[in-house]
């Protein structure tokens, strides 16, 4: 991970590198950017979740516009809703009525035949009004028509107030780019104390490792890389060293998954894989893919990458002089740290569980997940069989504290999100706690529960299809994911309906 943290197998390093960097924040105009006029805040949803299929502009016919009226309350806005009735003369009459009693204004209203119930109309009705006055004609409406949705007047009145409030964060995969170039630190900026920090041909070799990741984008295959021979054999010290230990030390997934790696992407000891081979592995058996990174990234674009179970991993090899130590994440602690735990899909379920639940959370939250994410992701214990094992990718790509977090030296607690994001993330040194879980599933469902603390003025949901973000902060949008969960319901019924007769139930 090009987040926060250090190998520490070599020598204690000097002065500790800038590991916790400050959060990168965005302040743009999120509501904004994101069409929260309120003509757009109520299709936005189901135009996504339909492919584009149903745009407002040609399912409903307009009826008629009128413009704003003059000398508005001051408390008033802008707001809509939407609702359906029988298609019979004077249906609609009445219901507008309600509107011209409450002193609603109409700015624009538009019908089309209802896909819900037979023989009905639904009307958009786009309209000013105040809090209260909207409330009250909501109650009013329900009198005479069968309300579909409407914009909350909590929401709507605060969008402004919100829009410097929710940091910006990336809606759709391809964004990720903004994030990923959006770099802290970059890899080829060496520290004084670095070992390669008088090399001028590694530090050379570091800034072409950035070229290469900030000029990636996603989609494009990621470049191949020919490692020189000093690199080769670097990485080779570290795979003989690390795997040594891992059969009394990693979990059982990593151990499942190690030989799956040196027959697919060549994972050893004389061979450095690449991580085009490494995204393809990883895309098939748990939807994650990796992109390269120039350098630390903060913890808010490190964590919008695994939302979309994209991994931000670095290229370049540490330097050669003290092959067991680095004073920051390279490619041999992403490959033999991260990757093979990526590939299980309830681990990938648990990193992107993390990863949505920091889409447009606060700083302190953000840092909090941050914080959860160090000691399992980077630094997490399990237990299997009655016996500790390491899952963490900072553990697992250092044989120093591998060795002794499954020590009777280390202290260990149960990984509970509420007390493990106020520990503090030691850097330089190895951690003071170590977080056991029972198992991702139990992880996942514990950071689940964490992620309804946070504070946000929508849920989030991820559209594996779209590979982008839906808000779900309306009726509609919310619809639209029960209908897709309804479907998915609907398979596995059949499923269990298959079995039950196969079994003679
Ligand atoms: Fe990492």
């Amino acid at each position: 991970m090009a987040s926060s943290h250090v190998m520490k197998d070599g020598p204690p390093p000097g002065p500790p590198p800038r590991m916790q960097p400050a959060m990168m924040m965005f302040s743009s105009k999120y509501w904004s950017r994101r069409g929260m006029s309120l003509d757009s805040a109520m299709f936005q949803q189901q135009q996504r979740h339909t492919g584009g299929q149903m745009s407002r502009r040609t399912s409903f016919c307009p009826i008629k516009e009128k413009p704003d009226a003059e000398g508005e309350a001051e408390d008033s806005g802008k707001t809509a809703v939407v609702f359906s009735l029988k298609n019979e003369v004077g249906c609609l009459v009445r219901a507008l009525r309600v509107f011209q009693e409450k002193r609603v204004n109409l700015n624009h209203i538009e019908s089309r035949v209802s896909r819900r119930v037979l023989n009905e109309v639904e009307i958009f009705a786009d309209c000013s009004c105040s809090k209260k006055e909207f409330n009250e004609l909501l109650q009013l409406l329900k009198d005479h028509v069968n309300i579909v949705s409407f914009n909350t007047p909590e929401h709507t009145w605060s969008a402004e107030a919100d829009e410097d409030e929710v940091p910006w964060f990336p809606m759709k995969i391809s964004e990720l780019d903004q994030c990923s170039h959006r770099v802290l630190m970059y890899g080829s900026e060496l520290d004084a104390d670095h070992p390669g920090f008088k090399d001028e041909v590694y530090r050379q070799r570091r800034k072409f490792f950035v070229e290469v990741a900030m000029n990636y984008k996603f989609g494009q295959p990621i470049p191949r890389i020919e490692y020189s021979l000093e690199e080769v054999k670097t990485w080779g010290v570290v795979f003989r060293e690390l795997t040594k230990l891992y059969p009394t030390h990693a979990c059982r997934e990593y151990l499942k998954n190690l030989p799956l790696l040196t027959k697919h992407c060549g994972y050893r000891e004389d061979n450095i894989p690449q991580l085009e081979d490494v995204s393809h592995f990883l895309r098939e058996r748990s939807g994650f893919t990796v992109r390269p990174v120039a350098g630390y990234l903060s913890p808010r674009d490190f964590l919008a990458g695994l939302a979309y179970r994209v991994f931000n991993c670095t290229q370049y090899v540490r330097h050669s002089t003290d092959p067991l130590y680095t004073p920051e994440p390279d490619t041999c602690h992403e490959l033999l740290g991260h990757v093979p735990l990526l590939a299980d899909p309830k681990f990938a379920q648990f990193s992107q569980e993390i990863g949505l639940a920091s889409l447009g959370a606060s700083d302190e939250d953000v840092q909090k997940l941050a914080t959860c994410y160090f000691f399992t992701i980077e630094f997490g214990l399990c237990k299997q069989d009655g016996q500790l094992r390491a899952y963490g990718a900072g553990l697992l790509s250092s044989i120093g504290e591998l060795r002794h977090a499954l020590s009777d030296q280390a202290c260990v607690k149960t990984f509970d999100p509420k007390t493990t994001c106020d520990q503090e993330c030691l850097i330089t040194t190895f951690q003071e706690v170590y977080f056991v879980s029972d198992s991702f599933e139990e992880a996942k469902e514990k950071m689940r529960d964490f992620a309804k603390t946070i504070k946000r003025p929508f849920s989030v949901y991820y559209n594996p299809y779209t590979q982008s973000i839906d808000l779900l902060k309306d009726t509609r949008s919310i619809e639209n994911v029960v209908q897709d969960l309804r479907s998915d319901l609907t398979t596995v019924c059949d499923a269990l309906g298959k079995m039950n007769t196969y079994l003679g139930i």
